[in-house]
C-alpha cells in the first residue's frame, strides 16, 4: 500500500472515532486546511521534475478526494444519528389509549324552552325571538309604564351607557313583554289594508334583572305569549295555558287558579299559580305565570283599535317550570356549570 493510500485510511479511521461535528471540522484541517497534510504534499510538488509532479500530483489529488469523500460520509451519518435520536425523542406511544370523547347535552332550561316551542306551535303558535338589548320605550313606555310611573320599579334594571334615538339609554330587556310590541307592529304593518290574521306567538328568550337569591337569577329565562283577535276572551288564556301546562308536565292532574293581580300592560291582570293533584308537591299553589287580557293603551300602541281588537298575554319563566319538571329545589344550580347536575338531564 502507498504511502498516499495509508493517509486515506488514517483519515478515515480518525474521522469515524469521531462523534462531535466540532471536532470532525478539526480533523478535516489537519488533512485539507491550510497547513494540513495534504496541502503540505502540494508544496513539496515544486521541487519535482515536470513528468513526476504530474504523477504526483495526480496521486496526491486522489488522497484527497479520498479523504474529502471519507469527511462526507461521516458527515451524513452524524446527521443521520442526530435525526434518529431527535425522533426517537419525540416519539409517541401508539399503544397509549385515546382519551375518549365526551358526548354533549342540552342545557335542562334549553330542554323546556324547546319542549315550550314544539307545544304551542302544535296549537297554531307562531314562535318569534328579539333583542336583549332593548330601548326604553319598547321595554316600558309602549307596554303602558310612562316615564316615572312608580310600576317601573317593579323591575330592577340593568342600563346600558348607549342612549337611543329617543335620548334614553338602552337597557337589558327586564321581560319578553316588548316582543309583544314588536311582533304585533311588525304583523300589522304585514297585513295592512288586508284581512289580517290574529296574532298568536310565543316568544322565549333571556330576561335579565337586578335580581339574585334562590329563586332569581339576574339572567333568566322567560316566554310571552300573544293572543290578539276580534274575540279572543279571558276563557281561551285558560285554556290554552292548562292545555299546555298538561303537555308540558305530560299529567292531567293538575289545578289552576288565575288570582287577580297587576301589571301596567294588562287589565285585569292575573297570577296564574297551578298546583299538582298527587306527588310530592301535591297541594301546594305555585305561582308559574303573570296573564293578563292586553290593555287598551297597549294595543293602541301596536297600531290596532282596542275597539275591535283583544286579546290576552302571558309571561311565564322557563327556570321556574323546569324546576318544577325536574324537582330542582335551587335555580342557581342551572348557572354554576357543575357537570354532576347537568349530566343528569342528558338521557331524556
Ligand atoms: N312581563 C311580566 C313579568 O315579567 C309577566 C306578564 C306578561 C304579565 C304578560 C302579564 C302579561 O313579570
Amino acid at each position: 500500500m502507498t504511502q498516499l493510500q495509508d493517509l486515506v485510511h488514517q483519515a478515515e479511521s480518525e474521522f469515524s472515532a469521531i462523534s462531535q461535528p466540532a471536532e470532525l471540522e478539526n480533523a478535516k484541517a489537519r488533512y485539507l486546511g491550510k497547513s494540513g497534510v495534504i496541502t503540505g504534499l502540494m508544496k513539496e510538488l515544486a521541487q519535482l521534475p515536470p513528468e513526476a509532479k504530474r504523477e504526483r500530483g495526480a496521486a496526491i489529488n486522489l488522497a484527497k478526494q479520498g479523504i474529502e469523500q471519507a469527511l462526507q460520509r461521516r458527515r451524513d451519518s452524524m446527521a443521520e444519528a442526530e435525526l434518529h435520536a431527535r425522533l426517537a425523542a419525540q416519539a409517541i406511544d401508539v399503544t397509549l389509549p385515546g382519551r375518549g370523547q365526551q358526548g354533549g347535552g342540552l342545557h335542562p332550561v334549553v330542554r323546556s324552552w324547546m319542549r315550550i316551542e314544539s307545544i304551542f306551535r302544535s296549537i297554531g303558535f307562531d314562535v318569534a325571538d328579539g333583542p336583549e338589548i332593548e330601548d326604553d320605550w319598547t321595554n316600558f313606555t309602549a307596554l303602558n309604564s310612562p316615564q316615572n310611573h312608580p310600576a317601573r320599579s317593579m323591575q330592577d334594571t340593568f342600563y346600558v351607557d348607549v342612549q337611543d334615538a329617543r335620548g334614553q339609554p338602552l337597557l337589558l330587556r327586564t321581560h319578553t313583554s316588548p316582543m309583544q310590541v314588536r311582533y304585533a307592529r311588525a304583523h300589522v304593518k304585514r297585513y295592512a289594508g288586508a284581512d289580517m290574521p290574529d296574532i298568536k306567538v310565543i316568544a322565549p328568550g333571556r330576561t335579565y334583572r337586578v335580581d339574585s337569591d334562590a329563586t332569581h337569577s339576574p339572567m333568566f329565562h322567560q316566554f310571552e305569549g300573544l293572543w290578539i283577535g276580534e274575540n279572543v276572551s279571558l276563557a281561551d288564556l285558560k285554556g290554552t295555558y292548562t292545555e299546555f301546562l298538561h303537555t308540558f308536565f305530560e299529567r292531567d292532574d293538575i289545578t289552576l287558579r288565575f288570582r287577580p293581580s297587576y301589571f301596567p300592560f294588562t287589565e285585569p291582570s292575573a297570577e296564574i299559580d297551578m298546583m299538582f293533584d298527587s306527588g310530592p308537591l301535591q297541594g301546594r299553589w305555585l305561582e308559574i305565570s303573570g296573564a293578563g287580557q292586553v290593555h287598551p293603551n297597549v294595543v293602541r300602541n301596536f297600531g290596532l283599535d282596542p275597539e275591535r281588537h283583544i286579546g290576552f298575554a302571558f309571561g311565564s319563566g322557563i327556570e321556574r317550570l323546569t324546576m318544577l319538571r325536574y324537582g330542582v329545589g335551587d335555580l342557581r344550580q342551572f348557572y354554576v356549570g357543575d357537570l354532576r347536575f347537568l349530566e343528569q338531564f342528558n338521557s331524556d
